[in-house]
């Protein structure tokens, strides 16, 4: 009997014992193809020697030294790194454990920025509907998931939710994808008027959305709007990468294919591919000099910040996927992966819609292509997929919940970048020998429901 207190009390996981490439292997030496990356963080796979060879140097050389007394030099490095390469007026970097920690951090640094300026009324973060940003309390306030929310909701704080860019069930016959983007991208300007703008600290959203909504990405001209209106309401824009920035959809940070900047984004997952629990918010140098000028420090902090050997394995990291070129494969397999979802999209009606950015594909499942009506939930068809998926040694992440955080379905991919093209083959392979098992009967339970 186990003395751990799992993610699921009723699941039976098996044990992982190594890391082979994009392979987990477990105590009974079955092969798992990691098409998800667990959950898009092992962007170099699980078992890379220079980044296995700067851990242990780090602790060889030192562990971790407390940031209330020390810097360090993988921690001054990494930032150096992050700042040379982050989206314009980018200057700084906090150093974090993880994504939670990153967007609350985010919060409070963009709170603090306004107090710092007389401006303490400024109360209100507006989010978007379907988001993900974290479990904390701070950062799943912000989220915009219901299922998610919905029994701590008497504890969250409140914050605003407006519509996501989701053109597949937003966007309205003869309308434009461009028009759609900017019917949408307006109700933040409707929400801050709603509240006033003296109200609000600032807007929060992820470029790409993942775990809610299965990699969806914005339609052009929808952040540039968004941008646009911070600007006039002076409101601060904080874009959350965890999941889709690091390379992951092709691009360094994923906004800098939205051709804008934020004024503050968080990253984690992929800065450290797993390899070390490592988060960061960056943020520009004008909130930077606010603080600086005023109280000199950010009322905020952890015991794990900048943790010398986490930063050491994150650079390691970054400087693999760049001396690899990895930035430019994950472009050149998202070409690869997206027809292969096509071709599945053309055999499987039950596959609704194929999208997202570079190794970053979502595919949300319809009972009906035509009225893109869902499968009923409780045939809980994602959990059945992710089931049978893991049997025929694959991981893929599986959510529901897609289109209101009760209905619908879908499976992302995030493979690791040096997944080869063979295996990009058998991975989606699997997956359709998995949905010929899985969806037979869920079509089934669908027709008897
Ligand atoms: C967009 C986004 N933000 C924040 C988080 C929270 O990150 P973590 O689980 O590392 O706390 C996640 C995790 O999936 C995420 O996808």
């Amino acid at each position: 009997m186990s003395h751990v207190f799992h993610r699921n009390n009723h699941a039976h996981y098996p044990k992982a014992v190594k890391g082979e490439g994009v392979f987990l292997i477990d105590d009974q030496d079955k092969r798992y193809l990691d098409g998800c990356c667990g959950a898009a963080v092992s962007c170099l796979g699980h078992s890379h020697e220079r980044v296995r060879d700067a851990i242990k140097q780090q602790v060889d050389q030192l562990a971790f030294a407390h940031t209330g007394f020390f810097t360090t030099e993988p921690m001054e490095e990494l930032a150096d790194f992050l700042i040379e390469r982050a989206p314009e007026g980018i200057e700084k970097v906090y150093f974090v454990s993880g994504g939670s920690e990153a967007v609350e951090a985010s919060i409070k640094l963009a709170r603090q920025y306004w107090v710092e300026q007389g401006k303490s009324e400024k109360k209100y973060v507006i989010a978007r509907k379907q988001s993900y940003h974290g479990n904390t309390l701070g950062a799943l306030s912000a989220g915009g998931n219901q299922w998610r929310r919905q029994q701590y909701e008497p504890i969250l704080v409140d914050m605003k939710h407006i519509d996501p860019c989701y053109a597949y069930r937003g966007q309205e016959e003869g309308e434009s994808a461009f028009d759609y983007g900017q019917r949408v991208a307006n109700q933040l300007q409707e929400t801050i008027e709603e509240l006033g703008a003296q109200n609000i600290i600032a807007f929060c959203a992820e470029p790409v959305v993942g775990a809610t909504l299965g990699c969806v990405p914005a339609v052009e001209g929808y952040f540039k709007r968004i941008r646009q209106i911070c600007d006039q309401y002076d409101v601060l824009l904080i874009l959350d990468e965890v999941m889709c920035g690091m390379g992951r959809t092709g691009s360094l940070f994923a906004c800098e294919q939205e051709e804008i900047s934020p004024d503050i984004i968080t990253i984690a997952k992929g800065l450290g591919g797993g390899y070390q629990p490592i988060g960061a918010m960056l943020c520009s140098q004008k909130i930077y000099d606010i603080i600086s000028d005023g109280t000199g420090f950010f009322q905020h902090g952890h015991t794990y910040i900048g943790h010398a050997t986490a930063c050491a394995a994150a650079l390691a990291v970054q400087h693999t996927i760049e001396d690899e070129n990895l930035l430019q494969r994950v472009q050149q397999q998202s070409l690869s992966l997206a027809k292969l979802l096509s071709e599945l999209k053309s055999r499987y009606e039950e596959i609704g819609d194929v999208r997202g950015r570079g190794l970053f594909m979502g595919v949300e499942f319809v009972s009906n292509r035509e009225t893109k009506a869902p499968f009923d939930s409780s045939i809980k068809l994602n959990a059945q997929i992710k089931k049978v998926a893991m049997t025929k040694g694959l991981m893929c992440y599986a959510m529901g919940g897609t289109i209101d955080g009760r209905r619908g379905d879908h499976i992302m991919f995030a493979p690791p970048f040096i997944i080869s093209e063979h295996e990009l083959t058998i991975m989606v392979d699997l997956f359709a020998q998995t949905l010929d098992e899985v969806l037979p009967k869920a079509i089934q339970s669908q027709q008897a429901a």
